[in-house]
């Protein structure tokens, strides 16, 4: 039995953080080599998406984010479209208002395509399967293909706590498509911060896309693969034994690659600012004065994310707020951490 063709679905879809990145890609967005991330609590998108019967020289889809159209998301819509027609042609016949918002503060400059890809693909993934009359063998996890031809990172989103995407000898059972949930997981990395510098929140110049277009012919693509695979060995191995000073070496030592594939590709390009470089510098310094267990990392931007055990959060903030808030675009951070993944919230 089928549905009645209208209705309305909503999801909540969390961002995530790499730890080893995700960076370059073969075709249908395929990772060049597994990442890891943590996934997030507090900065998600909510998207809301109406469907009904297209009406004649209708659009597939409307889109507007907070109330606004958004012109900078259309590339990644187009191409997301693109693929749910490949997926499910039948939804070719109808309309979808889709409407989505930020927990985290739109000009926070903080990457969204994964969690606006994950809640997006979730909406989708339900509504096809109820025009199809199967809603009840739906399951998060359904909607890896769509989040990861969405947006690559999107697909570590719908799970919990750690997740693996990419083929790793590592992790038996993790694959290229979708991504795995890290089950072995030490009490020490159960509950841990990320506490995000807000250091510039302008657009960037280079999209994640176009960097990743560049590691095709990069010259030091090779040995980036070979290191990825070794560090998400010994990430893995990290979180499952609790070696925090082995987590931290291969967070950081990640975030300082990215950014040196990103300044030695063609042509070569920068984002990270100087407050950047003064803030990882401090977190080093800090943990060589102090002993605490912090770590930085970077996305493909000028924000530093600190990652770091609950158990330590006094002293990381205090600290935070005496020596690296200065160094923050008007005093900015966001307070987040490890969470549970996508929520359906009507
Ligand atoms: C640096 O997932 O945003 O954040 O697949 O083109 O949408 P597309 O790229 P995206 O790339 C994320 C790159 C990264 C590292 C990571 O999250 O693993």
């Amino acid at each position: 039995m089928t549905t009645a063709p209208q209705g309305h679905v909503t999801w909540q879809s969390p961002s995530n953080i790499a730890i080893v990145k995700y960076w370059g890609k073969k075709a249908q967005q395929i990772p060049m080599n597994p990442s890891l991330s943590m996934t997030l609590s507090r900065s998600v998108t909510h998207t809301s998406v109406t469907y009904r019967p297209k009406q004649a020289g209708e659009t597939l889809y409307s889109f507007s984010f907070h109330q606004k159209a958004k012109e900078s998301f259309s590339p990644k819509l187009e191409s997301f479209f693109g693929h749910v027609l490949d997926k499910y042609p039948q939804l070719g016949h109808y309309h979808f208002e889709v409407q989505s918002s930020n927990s985290f503060p739109h000009s926070a400059g903080i990457a969204s395509s994964a969690s606006a890809m994950s809640a997006l693909a979730l909406c989708i993934e339900e509504i096809a399967l109820a025009l199809a009359g199967t809603r009840s063998t739906f399951s998060p996890i359904g909607a890896s293909e769509l989040s990861r031809l969405g947006s690559g990172s999107a697909v570590r989103s719908l799970h919990p706590q750690w997740a693996v995407w990419g083929k790793t000898d590592a992790l038996p059972g993790s694959d290229d498509h979708f991504a795995s949930p890290l089950v072995k997981v030490d009490n020490v990395f159960t509950d841990f911060c990320d506490t995000i510098l807000i250091v510039d929140s302008s657009q960037k110049d280079v999209s994640s896309t176009a960097g990743h277009r560049l590691m095709d012919n990069h010259p030091y693509k090779e040995g980036r693969l070979q290191q990825a695979h070794r560090h998400i060995r010994l990430a893995i191995d990290a979180i499952g034994t609790g070696n925090l000073p082995l987590f931290i070496e291969v967070c950081e030592e990640e975030a300082l690659s990215l950014h040196a594939l990103m300044m030695s590709s063609h042509p070569g390009y920068l984002l990270m600012k100087p407050a950047t470089l003064q803030i990882m510098d401090k977190v080093r310094r800090f943990r060589d004065r102090t002993g605490i267990a912090v770590a930085f990392t970077l996305d493909a931007g000028p924000n530093v994310h600190l990652l770091y055990p609950r158990a330590q959060r006094h002293d990381v903030l205090e600290w935070i707020h005496a020596e690296l808030l200065p160094l923050c675009e008007n005093n900015r951070w966001i307070d987040d951490h490890m969470g549970h993944g996508p929520t359906k919230t009507r």
